[in-house]
């Protein structure tokens, strides 16, 4: 069994992946299943934490005992992670947020032409992350987790320079614990392993090996309950 370590924490989860809408019927999207994520939530909730799971186009069945919100667009997802965080133990952002979106919303469906369609125009999103950071700082509240500023957990893809580009993320995005995921190794999104090396800030890197996405969210939390006690 689990140690009940997150009793009487409040932790909120994010999961799955942002969309954001072209016209009424078509979205920029990206193939996050939200499986690490629920698996984060599941096991927050086996350790005795009160979760708030905020999640973005999962279609998994709900974990029991985790309240979920619901959102689409990297706005929506900003909103409730902000709302939900506010005065939260700890915030784990595994949710794959759409760096960008379409400048503007068509408000009816693009039809086809004859011609070469419009280009799509870009605007770029709020990080959502660096912001839990800056608030974080703003607020002065970088006192020990049991003092309520919150632990902040990021999570990033990268290929090369792992070590040296996580930990300049992890500096950079104002958070204490970046699991870095191995990608470009055959492991692929919607698979139930993963691999991460979980980067500590001021303290040692922790390798998670290639498992079940729990054994990851168990290692996570590990290190968050450490930081709270
Ligand atoms: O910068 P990068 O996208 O690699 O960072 C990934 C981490 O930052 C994830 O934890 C993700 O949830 C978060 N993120 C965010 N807002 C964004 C982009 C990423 O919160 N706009």
């Amino acid at each position: 069994g689990r140690p009940l370590d997150l009793a009487g924490r409040r932790i909120v989860v994010s999961a799955g992946g942002t969309r954001e809408a072209i016209d009424p019927v078509r979205f920029i999207g990206n193939r996050s299943s939200g499986l690490q994520g629920y698996a984060l939530a599941r096991t927050a909730v086996a350790r005795g934490a009160e979760v708030t799971l905020v999640a973005a186009n999962v279609t998994l069945p709900d974990p029991a005992g985790a309240k979920i919100v619901r959102v689409e667009s990297t706005a929506d997802l900003r909103d409730a992670v902000l709302e939900a965080s506010a005065g939260a133990d700890a915030v784990v952002m595994a949710a794959a947020v759409a760096d960008f979106r379409p400048a503007t919303r068509q408000g009816s469906k693009i039809k086809k032409t004859d011609g070469e369609p419009e280009p799509i125009r870009l605007a770029k999103n709020p990080d959502i992350l660096a912001e839990l950071g800056e608030r974080r700082r703003a607020a002065g509240a970088a006192r020990a987790g049991a003092e309520g500023s919150g632990v902040i957990v990021g999570f990033a893809a990268e290929t090369d320079d792992v070590l040296a580009n996580g930990q300049a993320k992890l500096a950079r995005k104002g958070c204490d614990l970046l699991v870095v995921n191995q990608v470009g190794e055959g492991l692929a999104f919607g698979t139930p392993d993963n691999a991460a090396t979980v980067l500590v800030a001021g303290g040692e890197p922790v390798e998670v090996p290639f498992g079940p996405k729990e054994d990851l969210a168990d290692a996570v939390w590990d290190l968050v309950a450490a930081r709270l006690s």
